[in-house]
């Protein structure tokens, strides 16, 4: 077997098991490992952090340990691996089907190995395949992929609606759903229908000047954008980009642009979505960028839905907006990788931290460090214990104004769910007030709405009504 016979092997081993060829880091990895090649110098042959192609790595031998069945495959004897597998094991080797001893390719697919898809981090231009299109990305801004559960129906809404040409989508949840994670897991597999592909986090607040040149310097390979053409359009550009530069390189190619945190725009001590002074003219931007004829994509990350986003989504339309729950049973995962005891009681867990994998992974830890990993142990307190939960939810109580304090306190005293038709006097407000507020407080992610007798009541999960008894 030679190093080409190797990764055809690897290759295809890798898409009956995850479904996806290996990426161009993945073979170099392989490569450099046959030739007995360190990391660092497969890092810098590739243009990558030496932490990075690691990481990327050892998690292709993990994939290869559990395909071959053999738990010490590591880069030092992978050579030898494959080679007796080849001869020991392998009964046919084609492009249709393939017996590995007694792992065939249905086993390994119904294995489900969690194998987070590694992202281009550092590079600019790369080509993702030798056989597909080249993919320029820029993912230096986002965080690394970590393990990743389910969220298969989110991924496929997400999908169609970028394939049905959909121009802006809003992903909104609360701090550690996993907006964040869900966008990189998408990413990997739709990439290939992207030329473009950058990834911002709004969490330094960018000016939407600064923010464009730098989207249109990676739009242009890297050139800066000549200073005339931002502030004073070319003519032809001001008649066919209505003054938004970035429209032109939206049109000539397919871009993907993701925006984080983008909630770190928006006042605090305003209702959701209003926009700080001076960043206004995000609004128009996202308009826009909705409205006018292009191939392109935004996606938004935040914990507040933009106040124009409502007024632009719509089913047949061009805008979306996905909001984003908690894991269901899956999130079961998360619990047995932190090694917790009774798993009997894990779905009581989850309801309780309304499947929020920051959370959950936060409240495990938790229960590991105090109680020895028995959850019961835990769940038999009266008060649901928050711990690191506090400061998290602190951040988005600090955004709240004096109105919606106010109206969640009541969803908090409120055992079941409140009817606001039947607003208690002790609340300061009118009834148009009091939806506003309403409304306001479910574009943050904090209400959730339920239908009574045909009547929509609102409440509160148990972690922030605890939150919020507490803080009295
Ligand atoms: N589907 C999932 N499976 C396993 N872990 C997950 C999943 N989704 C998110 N996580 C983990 O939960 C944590 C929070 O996720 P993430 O950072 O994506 O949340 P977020 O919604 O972007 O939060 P924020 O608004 O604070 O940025 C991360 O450690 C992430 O790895
Ligand atoms: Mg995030």
């Amino acid at each position: 077997m030679d190093v080409e016979e190797a990764l055809e092997f690897v290759d295809h081993l890798a898409l009956t098991t995850t479904g996806k060829h290996l990426d161009s880091l993945q073979k170099a990895i392989l490569r450099g490992a046959w030739d007995n090649q360190k990391y660092k110098e497969i890092a810098q042959h590739h243009n990558r952090s030496e932490k990075y192609v690691k990481e990327v790595g050892f998690k292709l031998w993990k994939l290869l340990s559990v395909a071959l069945e053999d738990e010490e495959v590591c880069k030092a004897n992978i050579r030898e691996k494959l080679q007796n597998w080849r001869f020991s094991n392998i009964s046919c080797f084609g492009k249709d089907y393939i017996q590995i001893g007694s792992v065939s390719a249905e086993t390994l697919h119904s294995l489900k190995i969690s194998q987070p898809e590694p992202q281009d981090k550092d590079r600019f231009n790369e080509k993702t395949s030798n056989s597909e299109p080249e993919v320029h990305l820029d993912l230096a801004d986002a965080p690394e992929p970590n393990l990743f559960y389910n969220r298969t129906s989110e991924l496929t809404t997400l999908e169609n609606w970028i394939l049905g040409r959909t121009r802006l989508i809003t992903i909104l949840g609360l701090s550690g759903i996993g907006k964040t994670a869900l966008t990189l897991q998408l990413i990997s597999q739709i990439q290939h229908e992207f030329d473009y592909i950058i990834w911002r986090s709004l969490r330094n607040s960018p000016p939407l000047a600064s923010l464009q040149t730098d989207l249109i310097k990676f739009c242009r390979g890297g050139v800066p954008v000549p200073a005339p053409s931002l502030s004073a359009p070319y003519p032809e550009e001001r008649a066919s980009t209505g003054g938004l530069p970035l429209l032109e390189y939206l049109r000539s190619h397919r871009c993907l642009i993701i925006l984080d945190d983008v909630q770190t725009i928006f006042s605090s001590q305003q209702l959701a979505g209003n926009y700080q002074p001076g960043y206004e003219n995000y609004g128009a931007f996202f308009k826009q960028l909705t409205e006018s004829s292009h191939n392109s994509c935004l996606i938004l990350l935040s914990w507040e839905k933009p106040r124009e986003i409502a007024a632009l989504e719509g089913e047949n339309r061009p805008c979306k907006s996905l909001q984003l729950n908690g894991l269901g049973p899956e999130a079961q995962e998360i619990f047995r990788e932190k090694g917790l005891a009774e798993p009997e009681k894990w779905s009581a867990l989850i309801d309780l931290y309304r499947g929020n994998p920051l959370w959950l992974n936060i409240v495990a830890t938790l229960i590991q460090d105090l109680f020895g990993g028995s959850v019961s142990e835990f769940l038999s307190y009266d008060t649901l214990f928050l711990g690191d939960l506090e400061s998290l939810l602190h951040q988005h109580f600090d955004r709240l104004t004096a109105s919606e304090q106010q109206a969640i306190a009541w969803l908090a005293t409120t055992p079941e769910s409140a009817d606001i038709s039947k607003i208690p006097e002790n609340l300061q407000l009118s009834p148009p007030e009091l939806l506003k507020v309403m409304q306001s407080l479910g574009r943050r992610s904090l209400v959730e709405t339920v239908k009574q007798n045909g009547r929509s009541h609102f409440t509160i999960g148990p972690v922030i009504r605890e939150y919020i008894t507490n803080k009295k």
